[in-house]
């Protein structure tokens, strides 16, 4: 069950890895700390380090940047510890950005937060009706919207997002509170493709039988991960189509990618960690 699989299938060797420029939203940790406890990762009585979290942050800032992206900045509101976790902060296709609406207390005045950024930049925003949080449970891949339910995002926010964006939408159901939105449990490897040629990799554990049965069919080329490499959110990931940004310490994971022809390149964002949250989480995507 957890052998990985497909890495060394001639068709993933031999296929052409093709990186495209992104544009992504992040937010620096400048009041990064864990005072709450809203997933199984986070304790607050253990100490963090804001200025490593904020070092460790820009690793990955100046990464993307040297990759050729763009990155957009928000500017973390004192108070709003996770504000960092950006890809919660909405879901944006095609400059429509549907926002989030936070199940949790002490998060929810990001999604109004979030919201304001993206008017202030022109985006249609879209308020939202249900409880969703963004990109960590709504996936692009290919033409289909993965939507993540379980623990946070509401499954009536997924018939939401797919009558905003018109879209297909597979609902996916989280069981392991560790991996309690769907970009901790699937990776989206291929982020401009159609649903043919689209890929992911993910922690088949992680998922309900019925999800776990929807996401062999549709992917039967997926990478699937160990145990171990999900449990350092080694999902939590970012690819361009061929720069796989993803945890240093999912060794398995890397060389698996590395198998398929992508390129991953480890960071360390031990500090993030602490929250709950990996390279993923750190970054939402712009699509305008
Ligand atoms: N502490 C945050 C929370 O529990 C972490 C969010 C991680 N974000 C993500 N996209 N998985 O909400």
């Amino acid at each position: 069950m957890t052998n990985p699989t497909l890495a060394s299938s001639s068709s993933a060797v031999s296929a052409v890895r093709t990186p495209s420029p992104r544009h992504y939203l992040m937010c620096r940790p400048e009041h990064f700390t864990v005072t709450y406890r809203i997933n199984p990762w986070m304790d607050p009585s253990l100490p963090t380090d804001t200025a490593l979290a904020v070092a460790q942050w820009t690793t990955l800032y100046d990464l993307y940047r040297s990759l050729g992206h763009t990155v957009d900045l928000v500017d973390q509101v004192e108070g709003l510890p996770d504000m960092v976790y950006t890809a919660n902060g909405g879901f944006v296709i095609g400059n429509v950005a549907y926002g989030a609406k936070f199940t949790h207390a002490e998060r929810q005045p990001e999604g109004p937060a979030f919201m304001e950024w993206f008017r202030d930049q022109g985006y249609r925003v879209i308020e939202p009706q249900n409880v969703n949080e963004g990109e960590g449970d709504f996936l692009l891949v290919g033409d289909t919207i993965l939507a993540g339910t379980g623990f946070r995002s509401a499954s009536n926010s997924h018939e939401e997002v797919g009558s905003i964006f018109g879209r297909e939408v597979v609902t996916l159901t989280l069981v392991d509170p560790r991996f309690y939105h769907l970009d901790t449990a699937i990776s989206v490897l291929t982020p401009d493709t159609d649903d043919a040629h689209a890929n992911i990799a993910y922690l088949p554990a992680a998922f309900d039988a019925a999800s776990q049965t929807e996401l062999a069919r549709r992917y039967p080329d997926a990478i699937h991960v160990s145990d171990e490499d999900g449990s350092v959110l080694g999902l939590n990931s970012i690819s361009d189509g061929y720069n796989v940004v993803i945890s240093s310490r999912a060794k398995g994971f890397e060389a698996q990618l590395r198998a398929a022809g992508y390129n991953p390149i480890g960071v360390d964002l031990s500090e993030l960690l602490l929250g709950g949250g990996g390279v993923k989480c750190c970054t939402l995507e712009l699509r305008r």
